[in-house]
């Protein structure tokens, strides 16, 4: 099954990943992380995607779109998978169109600005190996160090409260518009994503099983 999981930032599309990654055995693909990783290892990619990282604005299309065509060429997504923020502006959905590539499935994860603000606020990400955790909703062992590695765990520099509403405004904008042009291919779920992860996690199966 090909998914793409739409929702603003902080929506929660990293931890429903996570979930159907290990429901349906496919790799979640998130450009995020991509870009994240890149700029650990001081890639030309990195380099390139810094200061828009930074500035909570969008990385420009076409070097999204290069890293998903290469991306969806290797043999683990045969099967499917899930993307997991891509696309997120029309010209990047077009162009998985134009790469031939078939969505069964997009779900979107609704939640309100207000409650984004407080999730984001409160994220802590292992500096080493990305995983994700919240100071209140799901804390490591000791709130300080990564359960699966023990490195440090961090505050994302870009989700930091003003860097934030500015990820929000780019999502209304560039992002939102992705809810009709699936709505109008019949591929779209919403799902709500206000409540416990655990409910959002029932809602999100359901929308894979329909
Ligand atoms: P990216 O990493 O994709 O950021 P994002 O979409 O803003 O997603 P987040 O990781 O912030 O949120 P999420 O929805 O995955 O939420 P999570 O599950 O972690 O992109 C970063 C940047 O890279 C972009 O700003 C852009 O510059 C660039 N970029 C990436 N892709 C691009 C593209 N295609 N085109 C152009 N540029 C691109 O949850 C958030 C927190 O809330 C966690 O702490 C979690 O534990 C907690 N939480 C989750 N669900 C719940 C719940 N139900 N209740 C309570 N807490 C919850």
């Amino acid at each position: 099954m090909n998914l793409i999981l739409l929702g603003a930032p902080g929506a929660g599309k990293g931890t429903q990943a996570e979930v159907i990654v290990n429901h349906l055995s496919i790799p979640a693909i998130s450009t995020g992380n991509i870009i994240r990783e890149s700029l650990r290892n001081e890639t030309e990619l990195g380099l390139k995607a810094k200061k828009y990282i930074d500035e909570g604005a969008l990385v420009p299309d076409e070097v999204v779109i290069a890293i998903i065509k290469e991306r969806l060429l290797e043999d683990d997504c045969k099967n499917g998978f899930i993307l997991d923020g891509f696309p997120r502006t029309v010209p990047q959905a077009e162009a998985l169109d134009a790469m031939g590539v078939v969505i069964d499935k997009v779900i979107d994860i609704e939640v309100e600005d207000e409650k984004i603000i407080s999730r984001l606020s409160g994220r802590r990400v292992c500096k080493d190996c990305s995983a994700s955790y919240h100071i209140d909703y799901k804390p490591s062992k000791d709130g300080k160090t990564c359960d699966l590695c023990g490195a440090e765990l961090i505050c994302r520099k870009d989700d930091h409260p003003d860097t934030v509403l500015e990820r929000l405004r780019v999502y209304h904008d560039q992002t939102e518009p992705l809810i009709k042009f699936y709505k109008d291919r019949g591929k779209l779920f919403v799902v709500h994503g206000q409540e416990k992860v655990e409910d959002t996690t029932k809602l999100t199966l359901a929308a894979i099983e329909e």
